[in-house]
């Protein structure tokens, strides 16, 4: 089993659907996601808070295809976006704006506009500089920007250094020693409406406790602000809860919800959270097929129609993906780098697995639903996999294969 894909009958399967089916279809490489494992993950979140006033901003970063946020957006979802791109995703997706933060370091002047111009919950800024920025957007249009900082709490959290963003070297959030006075500058510029306050504070989180001490310092922060006469509307404690791809036993939404509820006790504001993978991370896998078995007096690679243009975890983070057969099959007993064709040698999805092997099986990579396709790139001019959305027995295709044609396109040789 990996994520909502389990054997039945020898074949890996989710909603009724055997992945060898999907691949007769649709070919490989192509991404897969369960609709009802999307959807599963986001009640047990929103469940979880009961009465508690609460917005659960899907991480629009995660996974970006439309379908995705249709379907999250149906369920009443909010989401946090972090480019203008993403805001015109939520959009055409039925999202809406007034439910949507946007986060991110580098906000430009024309992302600003559309963004009051659509009327967004609030702009979560990290430096003074973009604050200018923003009031001066805002004084051009006479409106007031509704703002939150994300303040840079300084915990530490173990994770993948690359994806650690709460620490005080780390380029995000206004410093926590500024926050204060960041506050009180925000509160009297003409343009600029106070409404909240937020933290990211890294991905893949598999504790508690880091979220916790952010969200108590969070509070602490607040209730100075609140003695300086400003009134937060909400407080957004991020996104970051891990899931298992290997062993990892990370809290449940549950249990991540109940403990932020204790600390969050007789308050009023309003709770956001953010959380992009644990919403669709296991709901998803990317379907490859076994081109060559080569052996090698050192080594074994299977290579696969998938490489790191697709699926670039395990190249970028050393992430590990559980791989295996659709067509169920005994452990085997040679071990096998499972490498793509593209010409680096950090082009690998896993290393020394034992898989029994044919050159035509198909394997399915598990936890492919975050960060997956839309961190996909045209490296080595090779067209980005299908995306296909299984629904109650139904396969959907919500991303076509591209095609070389695709890619050249909008490119031009000299006159
Ligand atoms: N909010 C903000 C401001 C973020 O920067 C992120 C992720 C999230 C929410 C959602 O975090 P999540 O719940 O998905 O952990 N490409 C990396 C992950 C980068 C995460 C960046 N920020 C990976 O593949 O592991």
């Amino acid at each position: 089993m990996i994520g909502a894909f389990a054997y039945r009958d020898g074949q890996l399967m989710a909603e009724g659907i055997a992945l060898g089916d999907i691949a007769a279809r649709f070919g490989t490489p192509c991404y897969v996601y369960s609709r009802q494992a999307i959807e599963a993950r986001w009640q047990a979140y929103n469940e979880a808070f009961g009465d508690t006033d609460h917005l659960i901003c899907y991480a629009v970063k995660a996974n970006s295809n439309l379908a995705i946020l249709d379907t999250l957006a149906r369920l009443g979802s909010g989401f946090d976006i972090v480019s203008g791109g993403e805001l015109q995703r939520v959009i055409e997706a039925g999202g809406e704006p007034e439910k949507t933060v946007f986060s991110g370091v580098g906000k430009q002047a024309d992302e600003m506009h559309k963004a009051l111009d659509v009327g967004i919950k609030c702009f979560n800024v990290e430096s003074l500089e973009e604050l200018d920025r923003l009031n001066q957007v805002a004084a051009e249009r006479d409106v007031k920007a509704p703002v939150s900082f994300r303040v840079n709490p300084d915990v530490d959290v173990k994770t993948h250094p690359y994806i650690a963003t709460g620490l005080k070297q780390n380029k995000f959030g206004i410093p926590w020693e500024e926050a204060f006075t960041a506050y009180e500058q925000a509160a009297s510029m003409n343009h600029i409406e106070v409404t909240g306050i937020d933290c990211h504070i890294g991905s893949q989180i598999t504790a508690i406790d880091p979220f916790i001490n952010a969200l108590e310092r969070l509070m602490d922060l607040t209730r100075q602000i609140e003695a300086a006469g400003i009134t937060l509307r909400h407080i957004d404690v991020g996104g970051g809860l891990g899931i298992p791809y290997k062993d990892e036993s990370p809290p449940t939404e549950a249990e991540f919800v109940s403990a932020l509820r204790q600390v969050f006790a007789n308050r009023v504001e309003q709770i956001i959270i953010e959380p992009g993978r644990s919403i669709v991370g296991n709901a998803g896998v990317l379907l490859t097929r076994v081109e060559y078995l080569k052996h090698t007096p050192h080594k074994n690679f299977a290579i696969v129609d998938a490489a790191m243009n697709d699926l670039l975890r395990p190249s970028l983070y050393g992430a590990w993906h559980e791989i295996l057969p659709v067509h169920e099959a005994p452990p085997g007993e040679q071990t096998y780098d499972i490498v793509g064709p593209v010409c680096e040698t950090g082009d690998f999805l896993g290393q020394g697995r034992t898989l029994d092997l044919r050159v035509g099986d198909l394997l399915a990579v598990g936890s492919a639903g975050a960060y997956g396709f839309c961190m996909s790139s045209n490296y080595n001019t090779r067209p980005r996999a299908c995306e296909v959305m299984l629904d109650k027995g139904v396969m959907h295709e919500i991303r076509k294969r591209e095609t070389v044609a695709d890619l050249l396109q909008p490119e031009t040789t000299l006159p």
